[in-house]
């Protein structure tokens, strides 16, 4: 039974499929329309699907439309009708639009499968199928399960419980009370995208959450184990004030300078996150007396929330999946309707993220030469570029299936030296084109980050980069650059069981240096992260980048 998944309904469009249960590929449309998250949220273009992402996985999978059994789509507009208040938005014929495009949703599946589907197109509520993409690839046999985005169908927190191959939701938090929202606000306010949160996060080390916090409390009000927000205070459309600028002032104009103020904006959000999502946790261990817990949701990208969870130790085992925002509900939509159509359970504890497209060296070589390039061949191209890494160049890593999920984990990743001090800034000016003070990720062979890091308990997802520790106060002069200012690193253990050439890459760097651990960031400029060949030789030469390892095939910048 072949089931694709898909959503569509915000942004981070995706698909996924998944075969008798088994999940075979699944991608980000951004990587293929090279448009930052799919598309913008609107409420005129639900009905846009991922065509691109669906077209791979059909390729992947050696299908065609006719052999789709079912399509399941990651959003319920029946619950969105019955739940939801045309009146929350500033004009009420939005949502009319909004539902009129959800209409659509069916009889664009059709076309683009060549096939009638009736009662073979399923809507799965936005919330079960997040709660679904995080429980089955997790391996627990039950857990808690909390969700946590901007919203749903009307739910901007859903407190669940799954046990065997059974979700059931016990409790959600719905519209204004949204932490994905109060983000997205302050976001703007301070100058950046509503998508970068994680720009707001790396800034929030540097501020004083003291500052701000009675102002955030009035945005986001916390208890023990309850927390609201109120949509004037925080600025939401709705508002009928002026939101955001009565609670914290003047907004950042994008390129103006970062003040600390605005830092201690960000720390101050940083905190109340923390607080709000700390008496959910709260909460959902009182109802659901488990020692595992999922979190989904694009607020299970916080890393450093994520981090806190973990060592608050209400749930011994945390898991988060490589995509909990919106594009991870295209896998747990098609995973939900396997269930219900097949009383089988789906496939369950495989969690991993390298579930996009491969290329081979044929493939790989055609580029390479299309681009009036010359290749180069590497008998030994984890050890030749770790060579390149130690000695201060910017190494591009192309191999196998591109990741599913925002973070580059090996495979699609820029890499350099960690030993040196000046290589933050130099990635950020000469190749990231990006704010000075956003933190880079370490990635670390797993059998040693204990040596060099307060990891703790190793998680599944710490694998996933979804979690931040400490750096061991002694190794911080080893590895300066990539110390954030509160001494923590945002750690991607890498296994060789998961990903055998990049350990080998780190190994051979740890063999050469003495230190386990290279610089990971995600290989894009400002676009969104390469997916083929040729994305890589483009953004490789754009970014000025000195060398490009694809398999065994390399460039360097005077080829
Ligand atoms: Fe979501």
């Amino acid at each position: 039974m072949n089931i694709l998944g898909i959503n569509s309904v915000y942004h981070e469009s995706a698909a996924a499929l998944v075969v008798d249960g088994a999940l075979v590929a699944a991608s980000e449309e951004e990587r293929f329309n090279r448009i930052k998250h799919g598309k913008q949220s609107d409420v005129d273009n639900p009905h846009q699907f991922p065509e691109h992402a669906i077209r791979f996985c059909l390729d992947y999978a050696g299908l065609r439309g006719c052999d789709i059994d079912h399509v399941a789509y990651s959003f319920d507009p029946q619950l969105r009708r019955m739940q939801f208040r045309a009146e929350w938005w500033p004009d009420p014929r939005w949502e009319e639009v909004f539902l009129l495009r959800l209409g659509e949703v069916r009889g664009v599946a059709e076309r683009i499968l060549r096939r009638p589907l009736r009662q073979r197109s399923h809507f799965v509520p936005h919330h079960l199928a997040h709660a679904a993409s995080a429980y089955f690839p997790s391996g627990f046999d039950r857990a808690a399960i909390l969700t946590i985005d901007g919203i749903g169908e009307v739910a901007c927190s859903t407190l669940a419980t799954a046990v065997g191959t059974r979700i059931q939701m016990l409790e959600t938090f719905n519209y204004p009370h949204s932490l994905g929202f109060v983000w997205e606000g302050i976001s703007v306010h301070l100058g950046f995208s509503p998508y970068d949160a994680s720009k707001v996060m790396g800034l929030a080390a540097y501020g004083n959450p003291e500052v701000f916090r009675r102002q955030l409390q009035s945005a986001i009000r916390v208890d023990e184990e309850d927390y609201a927000v109120d949509p004037e205070a925080a600025g939401f459309l709705t508002a009928k004030s002026r939101g955001l600028e009565t609670l914290l002032g003047p907004p950042r104009f994008p390129d103006a300078q970062i003040l600390p103020r605005h830092a201690d904006i960000a720390a101050a959000l940083q905190a109340a996150t923390n607080a709000a999502v700390m008496a959910l946790v709260r909460r959902l261990k009182r109802k659901v007396p488990l020692d595992s817990l999922c979190l989904a949701g694009g607020v299970a990208l916080n890393c450093v929330t994520n981090e806190l969870v973990r060592k608050s130790g209400g749930f011994s085992n945390v898991f988060i999946p490589s995509a909990p925002h919106d594009a991870g509900t295209a896998l747990g939509a098609a995973l939900v309707v396997h269930f219900a159509k097949r009383k089988s359970p789906p496939q369950r504890g495989n969690s991993t993220p390298f579930l996009g497209p491969a290329f081979n060296r044929r493939e790989i070589l055609a580029a390479v030469r299309s681009a009036g390039l010359t290749p180069r061949r590497s008998k030994a191209p984890a050890r030749d570029a770790a060579e390149m890494i130690a000695a201060g160049k910017i190494v591009a890593w192309f191999q196998g299936r591109m990741e599913f999920g925002p973070r580059a984990l090996g495979n699609r990743s820029l890499l350099a030296d960690p030993r040196r001090p000046d290589m933050r800034s130099i990635l950020n000016r000469r190749i990231k084109h990006r704010e000075d003070f956003r933190p880079f990720a370490p990635s670390v062979v797993a059998e040693r980050a204990d040596e060099w890091f307060e990891v703790g308990g190793h998680s599944t997802s710490h694998e996933f980069m979804l979690f931040t520790c400490q750096v061991k106060t002694e190794r911080r002069d080893r590895i300066p650059a990539v110390v954030h200012q509160d001494g923590s690193a945002r750690l991607h253990l890498v296994r060789r069981e998961s990903n055998p050439g990049f350990h080998d890459l780190i190994s051979c760097f740890f063999a050469r240096t003495g230190v386990p651990v290279v610089i990971n960031t995600s290989f894009n400029d400002s676009e969104p992260i390469v997916c083929t060949p040729a994305d890589a030789i483009v953004t490789f030469r754009k970014a000025g980048i000195d060398a490009l390892f694809m398999d065994d095939v390399y460039l360097t910048a005077e080829t």
